[in-house]
Order: C-alpha cells, then sequence, then structure tokens
C-alpha cells in the first residue's frame, strides 16, 4: 500500500516518526520530569491504555505508505518497556523503513545492548549531561552515577552501535561541563550533541537566560579546537553538524531556540497510548488507538492520519523566535519523547 506523498499547509512532507513506547522513566531529569511533580502518586498510563506490539506496527506501516521513512524509538525511557527488542525487530522488517534509531538515558543498556542489535536496530542516542558525579547525580534526579552510563556507552560501541551522546545545556548548571564532556567524547571518536534548553511541557522552569545558545558553545569549542561543516544526513536532519579539523571526531549543535528549524519539520509523533501528534509543543493529539481498537481499517486509518497532516501549520519554535505569545498548555516531553 503505497500513495502519492502528502504535504501539510506549509508544503513539508512527512518522513520522521517518533514514536513513544512507555510515558514512564527511571531518571527524574530536572528539566523534563523534575521529582517534585513526577512523584510516587503520579498517574503514568495504565499497562491496558499503551499501545501493543501490534498496533504500534499497524500504525507504522501506515506512517510508511504515506512517506515515513526513519522511524525513532523515544518513552519516557523505551528500554523500560520489556517487549522492546520484539517491538525494534518487527518495526524493522517495515517495507519503506530505511533507519532507525533509539534514544535513551543508557542505564538498562548493559542488559539490553546486545538483544536489541540482534533485533536490527543499529543506531542509539544516549543521554547524558555531565561528567561531575555529583551534578550528574542532580540532574538525572536520580542520584545515578555518570561512570555507569559511561560504560554502557562504551559497551554498546563495543556491540556494533552507531552511538550520539545527546547533553541538554542549561546556563548556571551544567554549561561548565562543555568544554570536559566535549574532550572526553572526542578522544573516543563519538558523536556528542549539545541541545539547548527548550520549554518543552509545563513544569521545567524555562527561561531564555537560562538557554546557552549554539553560537555560544560553538565559539568555546572552536576556541579549544577548529571545526568545519559537515553535511546533512538527512533533509530536514535536526542536529547541525560540525568535524573537529583534525577528523577526531564530530559535535552536533540543536540549536530549535536559537536557530528554530520548523520550516524543514518533517516530524511525526505517536504517544504510547496512540496519539499522534503534528509537533513536540503540541497540546492535542489525535486518537489513533480509538481507530484502532474501533475496528477502523488500515485505509481508514491512513484516511484520518492524512487529513490530520494535510491541516498542519505548526511552527512553534519560529513563533518563539517570533517573539509571539505562546502561552499554551502543552504535552510533557516525557510523554512524547522529544
Ligand atoms: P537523529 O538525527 O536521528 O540522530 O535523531 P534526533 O537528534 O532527531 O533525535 P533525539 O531523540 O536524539 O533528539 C535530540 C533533541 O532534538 C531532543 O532534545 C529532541 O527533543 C530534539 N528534537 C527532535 N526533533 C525535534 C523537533 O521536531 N523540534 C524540536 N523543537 N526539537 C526536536
Ligand atoms: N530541552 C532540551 N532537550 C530536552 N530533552 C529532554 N528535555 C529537554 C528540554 N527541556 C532531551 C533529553 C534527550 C532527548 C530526547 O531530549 O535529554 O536527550
Ligand atoms: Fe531524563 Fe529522558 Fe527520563 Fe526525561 S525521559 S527524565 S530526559 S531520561
Ligand atoms: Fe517541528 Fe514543532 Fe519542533 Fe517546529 S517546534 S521543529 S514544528 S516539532
Amino acid at each position: 500500500m503505497t500513495i502519492e506523498p502528502i504535504r501539510d499547509l506549509l508544503h513539508r512532507p512527512i518522513r520522521d516518526l517518533r514514536i513513544s513506547v512507555t510515558d514512564r522513566c527511571n531518571f527524574r531529569c530536572i528539566y523534563c520530569m523534575p521529582k517534585e511533580i513526577f512523584g510516587d502518586d503520579f498517574a503514568f498510563l495504565p499497562k491496558d491504555e499503551l499501545l501493543t506490539v501490534e498496533e504500534i506496527c499497524t500504525v507504522a506501516r501506515i506512517f510508511a505508505a504515506i512517506g515515513v521513512k526513519k522511524i525513532r524509538i523515544t518513552g519516557g525511557e523505551p528500554l523500560l518497556r520489556r517487549d522492546l527488542p520484539e517491538i525494534v525487530e518487527r518495526l524493522a522488517r517495515i517495507e519503506g523503513i530505511e533507519d532507525m534509531g533509539l534514544t535513551t538515558n543508557g542505564l538498562l543498556l548493559q542488559q539490553y545492548a546486545q538483544p536489541l542489535f540482534d533485533a536490527g536496530l543499529r543506531r542509539l542516542n544516549i543521554s547524558l549531561d555531565a561528567l561531575d558525579p555529583k551534578l550528574f547525580a542532580y540532574m538525572n534526579g536520580r542520584g545515578i552515577e555518570p561512570g555507569m552510563i559511561l560504560d554502557n556507552i562504551k559497551q554498546a560501541k563495543e556491540t556494533g552501535f552507531q552511538v550520539k551522546v545527546n547533553m541538554v545545556v542549561q546556563k548556571g548548571v551544567n554549561d561548565q561541563e562543555i568544554l570536559p564532556m566535549a574532550a572526553y567524547f572526542r578522544q573516543l571518536g563519538i558523536t556528542l550533541c549539545f541541545i539547548e534548553f527548550m520549554d518543552v511541557g509545563n513544569d521545567n522552569d524555562w527561561a531564555r537566560s537560562r538557554v546557552v545558545t549554539k553560537r555560544e558553545i560553538y565559539d568555546r569549542l572552536s576556541a579549544w579546537h577548529e571545526l568545519e561543516p559537515v553535511e546533512p544526513n538527512y533533509y530536514g536532519e535536526v542536529a547541525q553538524r560540525y568535524r573537529y579539523k583534525d577528523g577526531a571526531a564530530e559535535v552536533g549543535f540543536i540549536a530549535s531556540v536559537s536557530e528554530s528549524f520548523c520550516s524543514t519539520c518533517t516530524r511525526a509523533r505517536l504517544s504510547s497510548e496512540g496519539k499522534f501528534y503534528t509537533c513536540l509543543f503540541a497540546s492535542q493529539g489525535f486518537d489513533l488507538r480509538g481507530l484502532l481498537r474501533g475496528g477502523a481499517t488500515d485505509r481508514e486509518i491512513l484516511a484520518a492520519i492524512c487529513n490530520v497532516w494535510e491541516k498542519r501549520k505548526d511552527r512553534y519554535s519560529d513563533e518563539r523566535t517570533e517573539q509571539r505569545s505562546l502561552q499554551r498548555t502543552k504535552i510533557n516531553m516525557s510523554y512524547i519523547g522529544g
């Protein structure tokens, strides 16, 4: 089943699908799931409300039929989902899917790296915000030491994965870690991606003054080692990538605050309970689970997805840049997976 490529109201095709497989996480990062809000009494989704493996694959197959070529699996923390290797194996077999990656905090990789590799996964984006043990323990809200994540990053490389490391930079919190992190991953030849702190969700106390911009980070890095730009891996790549001139490693910048990239945004998002969102900063999603469990045919689901995409005009980060008033209740980062 393939149909003509569709475009949204800003002429953007649909190319990527980010699938969140759980809203739970074993971390409580201060900028994503602050523990004061995501405490013991927080109401996560009950298991029967999560899409099953079968349902995830049905939806992904339909998205592939309308142009999705790239899948990213997210959470919460996706490794908390026990049937993850099965999900990966089945998604990897879908016709038209050319690339698949997984974004994780890396804590459970010791156990899952090999099964995921065997299931066909090849790319891992692993989050790590600091090398300083006290600071990292504070930032992840669970007292986890960076050594465990570093060991798992090395093990993932040895298993054969292409590994990228994501660091969310917050002014006054971990900006002093920029150079130590850069030096550490440069020496390992691993790409480190610096992410500007974003105003995702409603609880992360965001202020523009707490963002360290791509330009500031770039200037600090290039004063240390010369950098040169690298061609994007794919149309509308989120990260702007550079290479150290001596070829030791690459670095990336995700500058969604200072240099927003909505005009090339080809991403659809599926929440773990089966809602389809057309922007990371959306307030509402379209309920695909209702259709799936109500007996809709694949064609009917496909028509519903096309209908939502064809009405899409989201450009939240561009609007933020234009200083428009953006007061709205947004979905949580941990619910939609970034
Ligand atoms: P690859 O390019 O496939 O390696 O993945 P990625 O960098 O897009 O995915 P990852 O999950 O590692 O995300 C890195 C950061 O980019 C996270 O902070 C995401 O929230 C952010 N991000 C990804 N897509 C978008 C987007 O469409 N809009 C915004 N504003 N941020 C995004
Ligand atoms: N701003 C920027 N990036 C964030 N992430 C989580 N919350 C934020 C935020 N407020 C990152 C995670 C992970 C990726 C999926 O999104 O650290 O690397
Ligand atoms: Fe941290 Fe990712 Fe968990 Fe959010 S989902 S608390 S960013 S590990
Ligand atoms: Fe896409 Fe929304 Fe991010 Fe803009 S803010 S790049 S529209 S997800």
